[in-house]
């Protein structure tokens, strides 16, 4: 495109639509109390703009539509995987690739033959099932992320590094309690900001030395690698699959959500190199998910997955997909609103504790904001705060780092006009942010409380 144009297109058409459901605000009011106040029970029929998640709910293409024709269902050695496996090792090249029916499944796998009891995980910032999972083989899962990372309002063009000085200090110490290090790339919980290449590699050196393997986080490779073309000196005249392929280099597995950049509505998978443990994860795979070559999957998602990595890596996609983020991002900047600057990848997070400082953190600023947005507009958003990690194994309950409500970007989904809409509700609740009410939790599941306690408005 001629870079003199600024307005941004979307490259693509639009090829068959989903009708929008409009509601009254009194309609919201009943459905959100009926919810408990938590947005993960609304009914999705009575949402507007679903941000909840970027996690499976992107469109898929004519191609990957075409492709699920090609799925062959057969148990075992099914054309369909071999073209995944293929697709997958295409951008990283790991010997071994288990596919898995999302990222938590991979995770799960994992942390059950390395994780355990006196273990610590490492990690830039666990997102929450990562930590779940962690936490449940008895392991502790420690965030190491760069200061700037957990400040908001901090401007670093690699705001989701590890703090390698930190890594370097652990695995002097503890070397022997740490089975794996993991980077997440972007780091989701700490603002979908993208990671350097240059710490990638320091986090490997560092790894390495200590003889402890790196893994990634990779859901939202594709976009952290796009952050690496536009803002690491010496990398914008590399294509994207190279950046990808040398992430993959310095690492020596991985785990996946296919639910994110590969624009599946389903999937994920764990690659590694090493034999014995790969050995060990497919002895758990076919416990719980399925056969080595399916995994949790029917042939014809691994197949749309196959063709999703080929069109996530291309540049006027991931040029499209950073800067309409970066669209509702700078206007609500403008607007006054407080956002995680710069911003991230997939996702616009508003700093609640900045908007809402009348609301202390054990009243939840974030969960009430994101329940001011479905009520005013009905967007569907998502708390990342003190709901989500508040809660400690020691059964204490503490603030989180921060208080973000994160407004997720379904991929090639919804129009910049559907954004502007966004942009004009989010303005207009901050404008009375000062009258929103903090939140008790009148019922706390176990663990990942967030998903599913219910609450009240305090007053
Ligand atoms: N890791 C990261 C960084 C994630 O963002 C997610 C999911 C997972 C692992 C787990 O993958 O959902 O396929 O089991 N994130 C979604 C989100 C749910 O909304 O950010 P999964």
């Amino acid at each position: 495109m001629d870079q003199n144009f600024h307005t941004i297109i979307e490259p693509f058409r639009i090829h068959s639509v989903e009708p929008l459901r409009m509601t009254t605000r009194a309609e919201r009011a009943s459905a959100i109390e009926r919810a408990g106040f938590n947005l993960f029970n609304l009914h999705s029929q009575d949402v507007l703009i679903d941000l909840l998640t970027d996690s499976g709910t992107g469109a898929m293409s004519r191609d990957q539509w075409a492709a699920i024709q090609h799925g062959d269902e057969s148990y075992a050695g099914s054309p369909s995987w071999f073209r995944f496996e293929a697709a997958v090792k295409e951008l990283f090249p790991f010997k071994h690739v288990i596919p898995t029916h999302q990222g938590r499944a991979a995770e799960k796998i994992i942390f059950t033959v390395l994780g355990g009891r006196g273990k610590v995980v490492p990690n830039n910032t666990h997102f929450d099932t990562t930590r779940a999972n962690v936490e449940a083989s008895g392991a502790e899962a420690r965030d190491i992320v760069i200061a700037e990372g957990r400040d908001a309002a901090t401007i670093h063009p690699f705001k989701g590094n590890m703090d390698l000085e930190a890594l370097e200090a652990l695995l002097e110490e503890r070397a022997g309690d740490v089975p794996v290090v993991f980077l997440t790339i972007t780091n989701n919980s700490g603002g979908g900001q993208p990671v350097s290449l240059a710490n990638i590699r320091g986090a490997s050196e560092i790894c390495h030395r200590h003889g402890v393997p790196l893994f990634l986080d990779a859901c939202r490779f594709a976009e952290n690698a796009w952050f690496i073309h536009e803002r690491e000196e010496g990398q914008s005249q590399r294509e994207i699959p190279d950046i990808v392929r040398e992430i993959a280099s310095l690492a020596d597995g991985m785990t996946m959500s296919a639910k994110k950049d590969p624009f599946g509505n389903i999937g994920g998978w764990l690659a590694l190199n090493d034999d014995y443990v790969a050995e060990s994860c497919r002895n758990v795979l076919i416990l719980t998910e399925g056969f080595p070559t399916y995994g949790g999957l029917a042939g014809r998602d691994l197949e749309a997955l196959a063709q999703g990595l080929k069109e996530a890596v291309h540049p006027d996609y991931l040029r499209y997909r950073i800067r309409s983020t970066a669209y509702l991002g700078d206007a609500l900047d403008a607007a006054g609103v407080p956002v995680v600057k710069p911003i991230g990848g997939h996702a616009v997070y508003i700093d609640a504790k900045a908007m809402l400082d009348h609301i202390p953190a054990l009243q939840y600023p974030g969960q009430a904001l994101a329940v001011a947005l479905y009520q005013t507009g009905g967007i569907r958003s998502c708390e990342i705060g003190t709901v989500m990690f508040g809660r400690q194994p020691d059964g204490t309950e503490l603030p989180a780092a921060m208080e973000l409500v994160r407004l997720a970007i379904p991929r090639r989904t919804y129009t910049q006009s559907h954004i502007d809409y966004v942009i004009e509700v989010v303005t207009a609740v901050a404008q009375h942010a000062e009258s929103l009410p903090g939140y008790r939790m009148v019922h706390e599941p176990k663990a990942l409380r967030h998903f599913t306690a219910r609450f009240e408005p305090i007053g």
